[in-house]
């Protein structure tokens, strides 16, 4: 059987880091309250006015196809997930498949906010599954410094810039994309939105007055939908695939509150040696959390490991992806894999 197994991780992050001690000078906010409820210390903020979450989200997808030997003429396949898009249209793909000279590919952007990531590796194993694709580049990215509003403390300390990239590609020794559990739930839409800009409430200077191009999140109701559901989530992906706590190399958790990876973590039985987290270093960066993480662990990663992805985000939208690692160390060129695997 083939699956769609990722086969290089690539990332990108701004140099410029915004402390809780910045937040400290801007919005009635301690590192204290920070770190205990959140587990963040400091995130990345990408200034620069002339560049945004395509910029990221390029830079991310050439490392991924360098480190695989690859280059845009190799891709077939171009997903950007994200809530951030350049603009609305046309799609940030277009300009990622420009940059790249992806030329025989197609692309779209996908918006499932900080669920982004895990929608994009289901949609993208269907694709190389049904045979007609064979190397998919999916991509988070956002840079949500540009919806979040710095008089806000209730949400500004929270979010960070950044993007991360997986190729996918055909595999036929059962490794890779195993199974997905994805969930949608419009009904909680309110909880976490941004309420201006789109058709129903186009761009005023009244849109603006009243700050609805920003983030809006009522952080309690999310907080307890995603305790719940989260962990439900991933729990339910393990038990559907007969995985028990000691199959599980590593959980990657989507980076939105450590409280709520802990909980998750419990839930599922794991020590934390077994959980990838590094919300303190980035914060939340919405779709680009779970690759970011696959980035920082995956010299650790071996081939055959199980490992269970999950996130929840606005929507709601959640969902949990249980795959088999494919490969050991860091990712190789295509010729060099075959070669060492040809040795043997
Ligand atoms: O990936 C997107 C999905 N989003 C999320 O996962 C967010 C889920 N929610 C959360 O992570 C948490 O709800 C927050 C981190 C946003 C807030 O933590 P909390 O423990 O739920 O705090 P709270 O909202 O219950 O607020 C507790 C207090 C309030 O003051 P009062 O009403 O008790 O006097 C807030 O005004 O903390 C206050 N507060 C702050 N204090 C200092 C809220 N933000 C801050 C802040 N600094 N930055």
């Amino acid at each position: 059987m083939i699956r769609a197994a990722i086969t290089s991780v690539g990332h990108f992050l701004p140099e410029e880091r915004l402390t809780n001690a910045d937040f400290e000078q801007m919005v009635d906010t301690t590192d204290e309250w920070i770190r205990s409820r959140t587990g963040i210390r400091e995130r990345r903020i990408l200034r620069d006015k002339d560049k945004a979450t395509t910029y990221m989200a390029i830079k991310a997808a050439k490392e991924a196809l360098k480190k695989r030997g690859m280059s845009g003429p190799d891709v077939d396949v171009i997903i950007v997930a994200t809530v951030t898009p350049d603009m609305f249209f046309p799609a940030n793909a277009c300009q990622v498949q420009a940059a790249l000279g992806a030329t025989k590919a197609w692309g779209f952007d996908l918006s499932a906010a900080c669920s982004g990531f895990v929608f994009g590796l289901s949609t993208a194993a269907c694709l190389i599954e049904s045979g007609r694709y064979r190397n998919v580049l999916l991509i988070g990215s956002d840079k949500m410094s540009s919806i979040t509003d710095y008089t806000d403390r209730e949400t500004c300390v929270l979010f960070g810039d950044a993007a991360g990239a997986v190729l996918l590609e055909p595999n036929a020794d059962g490794n890779g994309i195993v199974d997905s559990v994805l969930r949608t739930k419009g009904e909680g839409w309110e909880a976490l939105c941004m309420l201006g800009g789109g058709s129903l409430n186009p761009p005023t200077h009244q849109t603006v007055d009243r700050k609805m191009h920003y983030i809006h999140q009522d952080g309690r109701t999310v907080f307890r939908f995603a305790v719940n559901a989260f962990a439900d989530i991933a729990a339910e992906v393990m038990q559907r695939n007969g995985l028990t706590s000691d199959d599980v190399r590593f959980f990657v958790p989507h980076q939105a509150n450590q409280r709520i990876i802990d909980a998750a973590a419990r839930r599922m039985g794991l020590a934390s040696d077994r959980v990838m987290i590094n919300i303190s270093r980035y914060g939340n960066t919405t779709a680009a959390t779970i690759p970011l993480c696959l980035y920082d662990w995956e010299h650790a990663l071996r081939k055959d490991d199980n490992i269970v992805l999950a996130a929840f985000g606005g929507g709601y939208t959640w969902g949990a992806t249980y795959v088999r690692w494919a490969y050991t160390g860091v990712a190789q060129p295509r010729a060099t894999a075959r070669a060492m695997e040809a040795v043997g």
